[in-house]
This record gives structure tokens, sequence and C-alpha cells, in this order.
């Protein structure tokens, strides 16, 4: 007897770690990709993602003041079709840096509301959606430990964000289990230098889009595992 696929969403699923990570999974996983700004036109690796399994895709933006009711319409309409979630992953950040100093109320407001209240909309429509013992995963950074100091902002957000998963895995237990992934640089930042930053870990290099997918398929098959925050830096934290 076939078994059917489960869905899994990816909240920032278009581009960089989003995409590669839609890409690894789509050959095992029906998928959800969500994008701040509408999908048409875009063919060239969704078409044979499609071929694959089976995809779906939605605008979900941190700037739009209907979010919330889109985000429930849309996973109402899903859970019409009968598609409840195994996991989720929401990636989407911005990773805006200025000095101290420079910061106006109006450029912190939009770092806390992509970085937190984004996220926090997101697990808060997707909740009740989830699959009896489906993980709910958030990608966090290693800022967490030591801020970037650049970016302190944005180190602040995503703190507030880690503070989160416990709260949330006690809220949603015993249905839904909570994971935070708080890694260091996979992706650098076009204009930073990859080997200075590899060099400011133990480990000595950057990580890798499959360190990263190891870690959330870990949380996402481990029934036992909420409330936790893995830490995937390469040892950047004790140097
Ligand atoms: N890259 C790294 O090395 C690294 C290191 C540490 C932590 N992280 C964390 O890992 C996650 C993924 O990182 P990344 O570098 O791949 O991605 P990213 O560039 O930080 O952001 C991911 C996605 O967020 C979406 N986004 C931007 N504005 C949005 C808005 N207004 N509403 C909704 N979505 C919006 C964008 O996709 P659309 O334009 O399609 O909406 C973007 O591709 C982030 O949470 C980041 O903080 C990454």
């Amino acid at each position: 007897m076939e078994t059917r696929k489960p869905w899994w969403i990816l909240v920032g699923g278009r581009q960089r770690l989003g995409r590669i990570l839609a890409e690894r999974w789509a050959p095992e996983r029906n998928l959800v990709l969500t994008s701040s700004r509408p999908w048409d036109g875009e063919t060239a690796w969704l078409e044979p993602l499609a071929r694959v399994t089976e995809v779906r895709t939605l605008c979900w933006n941190a700037e739009d003041p209907a979010l919330v009711s889109r985000m429930g319409a849309d996973l109402e309409g899903l859970a019409a079709e009968g598609i409840t979630f195994e996991n989720a992953l929401i990636s989407s950040s911005t990773f805006p840096m200025a000095p101290l100093g420079s910061w106006t109320p109006e450029s912190l407001e939009a770092t806390w509301r992509m970085n937190l209240s984004f996220p926090f909309l997101v697990a808060q429509a997707m909740a009740p959606r989830m699959a009896n013992g489906g993980c709910l995963q958030f990608l966090l950074d290693t800022a967490i430990h030591r801020p970037w100091l650049k970016r302190l902002p944005y180190s602040a957000a995503k703190t507030g964000l880690a503070a989160l998963i416990p709260g949330l895995a006690q809220v949603l237990a015993p249905r839904v289990r909570v994971v935070g992934h708080a890694i260091g640089v996979v992706m650098p930042d076009e204009g930073s230098d990859p080997t200075f930053l590899a060099s400011r870990s133990l480990l000595k290099r950057l990580g890798e889009p499959g360190d990263l997918d190891r870690a959330i398929r870990y949380a996402a098959e481990s029934p036992y595992v909420t409330g936790e925050i893995m830490t995937l830096d390469g040892g950047r934290r004790w140097v």
C-alpha cells in the first residue's frame, strides 16, 4: 500500500537557505513554501521540484497589515484538503547592519517585526495546524550566545525568539514540539570575508546547509525532544 508523504512547511522557502532546504527535502516530503512576494513566473527551480513532490506556494509578508487573517485563510484552505504539518521551519529574517547611534524607532521596529513578531505570529497560526507530535522549528543565530556587535537589534530579536522556544514548548505540549537552531555562518552575506568568519570558530570552517538539514531532520524525527535549542556554530561561541 502506498503511504502518503508527510507535509512540511518552510516559511521563507524561496531563497538562500530556505530554498536549498526545500530542494533537499522535496523527494521525501510534500512542501508548502512561503515568500513575502507573489510567486508568479518563478518556474526555473520550482518545476523540477514539482516533478518529484507536491508543492504549494503562499505569500506571507511580515509587513502585510492583513498577515494574520491571510495566514489563517491559507491554512484553513489547506486543512480543508486534509493537510496538516509534521514539520514547520520558520526561516525568514532580515540581517540589518548599522552602528550604534544610527538606529531610529522605525528601523528598530522593522527589525523586531521581521525577526521576532513575524515568527511569533507564524507560530501562533501554525500551532493548531500541526499534526500530533509535529515539530515547530525556528532558525536562530549563534548571536544568542555572543551578539553581532554591528547587528545588535538583530541579535536581540533572535535572543527574544530563543526565549520563546521553552515557553512555546510548554504551551503547546504534549501535542506539538518546539525546537530552535542557533546557527553560525552558513551562507555569508555579500561583502563579508568567509575566510575570516571561518577562522572565528573552533572547527575553522563555515557551516554547510547539510549541517543544518541534519539537525532539522533529527528534531523532526525525535518524538522525545522539545523545548531545546541546538547550537550548530562550529564552536564560534567559544572563540
Ligand atoms: N545565512 C546564514 O549563514 C545564517 C547564519 C545564522 C543564522 N541564520 C538564520 O537562518 C535563517 C535563514 O537565513 P538566510 O541567510 O538563508 O536568509 P535571510 O536572507 O536572512 O532571510 C530569509 C528570507 O526571509 C524572507 N523575508 C525578507 N523580508 C521578508 C518579509 N517582509 N516578510 C516575510 N519574509 C521576508 C526573504 O524571502 P522572500 O524575499 O522570498 O520573502 C529571505 O529570503 C534566518 O533566520 C537567519 O537569521 C542564517
